[in-house]
């Protein structure tokens, strides 16, 4: 058996199955070594025994808890992500009060907390805000990883896990014992943690209105695409309508739920489950391209990130392939339609020619039904904003986000037309949200860039338009077409360069 041989390729596949991972070829030597130790270890007699116990085990297996063991990322530390933590303390944690006042209870998850650093600093943060003894704030922390739930209920730290946590706070809830700090009983206490792999349905815990918040940072970042999707949606459904949602901040909800809100206050983003009195635009049907990463944790979600999907957001998909000239990549295999498909090639050809008065009347001259169509309404907010119908580009715009509000393009779009109606803080606003959706989307980043320059905050220009600078070059094609208001590339470089040279950055 070698590395790359069909046994790996198996063990992999099997993998994906009983714990959702999307494991990419770079990892092939390790899972090797991974599978014969595993066969050696279980005494299954050789490889195809194994692989074939395996393929027969459910995701509760003691096997999967060791596999859990050997391939889980469980870096973790006290107080991660400060500016989330103040979003809990400060929104969400008072809306639940506000909403659960009869009941006097709060349900909180950590689903995937690791060695617990996450599950506790949410029961330290929660006490400072519920200081009413009539209130019961429990913390759930959920994981796959064994060793790593051991080491929670133990309860004792490095210095290394308290490395963001100040000075008081450790007085307050550690106590030193030899290199270690032995968290407070009572902060212990309020936590409760269990072996649960995310990917098992067990409708007993996972029942409707089960939790006010979830934590889940970190962790779906390792999924398939179609694994996170069947997560997030075991999430949201034992969320209380108007629960709260926190991810890591490299992983969005675009493409992949329509079941939330998305907020954004502390400077970071979250996301409030719909209440049931609001509409719930369509789900998303199902999709083989990967959810968009910041930092892609495999070399499989980095290639496939070329996809169009990811280039320009789900909504738009279609018109990202229409807009590939030959120069282009190769087409990737479209998601299979809902609909029947708009032909807005002809519109796309006249974009490129920058006709787009003629371009407008072709789309007006589509089926009625391309009003509901995301594509065809994207394209439609594209050319009028490139056409200066700035006005006509925010209506479209804003249907757009009212039935689909993860949608990077309409926000980039928006952001224009706030710009252009002189309401720059809401213009912000809306790039800071395609931006925090679509991770390599360069437009807002320079769009943001040139605001804070006209505000005169150079030190963050120069942060927004170096970052431009760097999403630029890799940019794609089609998106450039679409949101670059007309400029190639090079003259999309060439402003980025000298804006940042006028904001003092002499080496550009
Ligand atoms: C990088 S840690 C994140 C810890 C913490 N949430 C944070 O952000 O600091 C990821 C954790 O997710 C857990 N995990 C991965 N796949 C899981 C699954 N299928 N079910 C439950 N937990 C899982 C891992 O075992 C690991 O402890």
């Amino acid at each position: 058996m070698t590395a790359g041989g069909p046994e790996t390729a198996r063990f992999r596949e099997l993998l994906t199955r009983v714990l959702g991972f999307q494991l990419d070829a770079g990892r092939t030597p390790a899972l090797h070594d991974l599978l014969v130790e595993r066969a050696t270890a279980t005494r299954s007699g050789g490889i195809d025994t194994y692989l074939m116990r395996l393929s027969q085990t459910g995701p509760s297996d003691p096997e999967v808890r060791a596999l859990a063991d050997g391939l889980t990322v469980t870096e973790t530390y006290f107080l991660r992500g400060a500016d989330q933590l103040r979003a809990f303390s400060e929104v969400a944690l008072p809306d639940r009060m506000g909403a659960q006042r009869p009941a006097r209870a709060l349900r909180i998850l950590s689903a995937g907390c690791a060695s617990g650093e996450e599950a506790y600093s949410l029961a330290i943060a929660a006490r400072a805000v519920v200081t009413d003894p009539s209130w019961k704030v429990s913390i759930v922390g959920i994981d796959v990883n064994p060793s790593a739930l051991a080491k929670a209920s133990l309860g004792r730290y490095s210095t290394w896990s308290l490395r963001e946590t100040p000075a008081d706070v450790r007085e307050r809830y550690f106590r030193p014992d030899g290199r270690e700090f032995v968290l407070d009983p009572e902060v212990r206490a309020a936590v409760s943690l269990s072996f649960r792999n995310l990917i098992e349905d067990d409708p007993s815990f996972w029942r409707p209105d089960s939790f006010d918040i979830v934590f889940c940072r970190n962790v779906v970042m390792y999924f398939t695409p179609d694994v996170m999707r069947s997560v997030i949606a075991r999430i949201s459904g034992a969320l209380c309508p108007g629960g709260f949602l926190f991810l890591g901040h490299a992983e969005t909800l675009r493409g992949t739920s329509q079941d939330f809100h998305l907020r954004h206050t502390h400077e970071t983003f979250y996301y409030q489950r719909r209440e049931s009195s609001d509409a719930t635009p369509p789900s998303l049907p199902p999709t083989s391209s990967p959810q968009p990463r910041a930092e892609a944790p495999c070399a499989t979600a980095a290639l496939d990130d070329i996809s169009w999907v990811s280039a320009i957001g789900r909504a738009s998909t279609r018109i990202a392939q229409l807009a590939r000239t030959s120069q282009d990549l190769p087409p990737r295999t479209p998601d299979a339609p809902t609909r029947p498909a708009l032909d807005l090639q002809p519109a796309v050809e006249l974009l490129r020619r920058e006709r787009f008065a003629e371009a407008m009347d072709l789309l007006g001259a589509l089926p009625t039904t391309s009003e509901d169509d995301p594509e065809a309404q994207l394209l439609r907010a594209v050319l009028l904003t490139n056409g200066s119908r700035l006005r006509e580009a925010e209506q479209v715009c804003a249907q757009i986000l009212s039935a689909d509000e993860l949608n990077a393009g309409a926000h980039y779009l928006m952001a224009l037309c706030r710009e252009h109606a002189g309401d720059r803080g809401a213009a912000a606003e809306h790039d800071q949200m395609a931006a925090y959706l679509d991770p390599g989307f360069a437009m807002p980043h320079l769009h943001l860039g040139l605001l804070a320059r006209r505000r005169g905050d150079l030190d963050q220009a120069g942060l927004e338009l170096g970052r431009a600078l760097d999403l630029l070059a890799r940019e794609d094609a089609s998106r450039i077409l679409l949101f670059g208001g007309g400029f190639s590339r090079d003259a999309l470089l060439t402003l980025c360069r000298s804006e940042l040279r006028a904001c003092g950055g002499g080496s550009w």
